[in-house]
């Protein structure tokens, strides 16, 4: 077993990683428990109702079971309202534990009932997607949607342990791997060089879930997000960096239809986005655009986005963003991989990237989702990322000698005309309801 310690004000857990770690959850359980909430799906129910079950069971603390339905659209008030009435017709109290047993859906809703039952009771979450391990259930965000936007009704609040168990992995379909992958290179890219180039060369072993290399990388994801957390536990600041790709993801994610793509999918996209503007802005070195790109593809995320309504319904969307402030906009951009900052670009900069990363050709692809689709995940992959092709296609465009050249001037204007400081290029004032976001 491997364990994350995280320290923040909010509190101190550990994240503990391994194969089979479900057997053990009793040793989670506070002796002073009263009884004990297990929260999930239908879906995980189904593959790990049993073995969790049984697992607490061995606490000898009494354990009422209660189902959310499966999908972000039921990560609402209206659902959390749902599992207040079966806690308090339970009778639950102010010893008992919530356990989060799910995806970010059932941990962000947990997390916030457990944040809010009678004003906070203790809660241990038990992430079984990927995306979910090395990032939701990391932190202490908890949240529910607004009609009017994604996250909006939250709290900051920590669990008392995370208990990441590996095997879960397995029965997951690809395309939610390739969407927790692109979280975990995030972290390689905003933080540690030598974790990106890690990810380079064990990729075909991640995509695979080879044991000791997804235990590495969830290990290193934790210990990175946890680096990060305690430094900013409630995002002032340092904590943004987290949300690399993100500005870019939530247009995407926006513009086509929450659940068309994946998050993961959306963020792996708008980090190749994110690479091409700190290009243009920081001088992020070309090759390492490429990098960041090529690695993208290979865990089967979408390189190119869809053009959606044309780069006004970018730049209206962006507008949006949680960084804006003082009507401007603000990126997490990378000087160099291991290494990045939060800062503005000029309107010109983004136009550029946009006309480099996407494409009308790309469309939403629902029909993916399906665990049997991911079987054949390398058709799965060309039909989600039309994008792999088609970004190289782009690329060679953009990349010819005249337009490299005139996005490098642009580039030089840009800079020598103070990017990023607010002095010129400018570009958002902020007039809309801001969509709440995660990392
Ligand atoms: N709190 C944070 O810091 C934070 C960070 C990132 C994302 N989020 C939130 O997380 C949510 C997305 O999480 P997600 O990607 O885990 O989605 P999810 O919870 O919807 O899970 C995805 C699907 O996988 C299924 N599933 C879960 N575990 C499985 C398993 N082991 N095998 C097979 N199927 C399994 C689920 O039932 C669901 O159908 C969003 O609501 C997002 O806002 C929160």
């Amino acid at each position: 077993m491997s364990i994350v310690r995280v320290n923040v004000p909010g509190g101190s857990y550990p994240i503990e990683i391994a194969p089979n770690l479900m057997q053990q959850l009793a040793t989670s359980i506070p002796p002073d428990t009263s009884a004990i909430l297990l929260l999930s799906n239908p879906t995980v129910r189904q593959l790990y109702g049993d073995t969790a079950l049984k697992a607490l069971k061995a606490s000898g603390k009494e354990i009422y079971c209660f189902d959310i339905p499966d999908g972000e659209q039921y990560k609402n008030l209206d659902t959390l309202n749902e599992v207040f009435t079966f806690m308090l017709e339970h009778k639950l109290d102010r010893k008992s534990v919530l356990v989060a047993l799910g995806g970010g859906v059932v941990g962000d809703l947990g997390g916030f009932a457990a944040a809010t039952f009678m004003r906070g009771i203790r809660f241990v979450q038990v992430p079984t997607t990927l995306l979910a391990q090395v990032d939701s259930s990391v932190g202490g965000k908890t949240a529910v949607n607004h009609p009017l936007g994604k996250n909006l009704l939250g709290a900051f609040y920590q669990p008392i342990a995370v208990d990441i168990d590996i095997n879960v992995l397995k029965s997951l379909p690809q395309r939610e791997i390739a969407a927790g992958l692109a979280e975990v290179i995030k972290y390689g890219l905003i933080m540690d060089r030598e974790f990106f180039d890690w990810c380079e060369e064990f990729v075909e072993e991640l995509k695979a879930l080879e044991p000791q290399a997804i235990n590495y990388a969830i290990h290193r994801a934790c210990e990175l997000k946890a680096q990060v957390v305690e430094e900013d536990e409630k995002e002032s600041n340092r904590r943004m960096i987290l949300n690399f790709g993100h500005t870019f993801a939530h247009v995407i994610e926006n513009g086509l239809g929450y659940g068309e793509w994946l998050h993961g999918e959306a963020v792996g996209c708008g980090m190749v986005q994110a690479a091409e503007l700190s290009a243009l802005v920081c001088n992020f070195p070309q090759e390492d655009v490429e990098r960041v790109r090529r690695l993208v593809a290979q865990i089967g995320c979408p390189t190119v986005a869809p053009a959606l309504g044309g780069k006004d319904t970018w730049f209206d969307t962006m507008k949006l963003d949680k960084k804006a402030s003082g009507g401007k906009i603000k990126f997490v951009l990378l000087e160099k991989i291991g290494q990045a900052k939060v800062q503005g670009a000029p309107q010109e900069l983004l136009s550029l990237v946009l006309s480099k990363t996407t494409s009308a050709e790309v469309k939403a692809s629902k029909a993916l989702s399906s665990p049997e689709v991911a079987d054949t995940a390398s058709e799965s992959r060309q039909a989600v990322t039309p994008s792999v092709a088609a970004s190289e296609a782009l690329s060679t465009v953009v990349d010819s000698s005249e337009a490299a050249a005139e996005v490098a001037r642009q580039a030089q204007i840009a800079r020598d005309a103070g990017a990023g400081t607010g002095r010129t290029g400018g570009i958002y004032g902020i007039d809309g309801v801001r969509p709440a976001t995660d990392e």
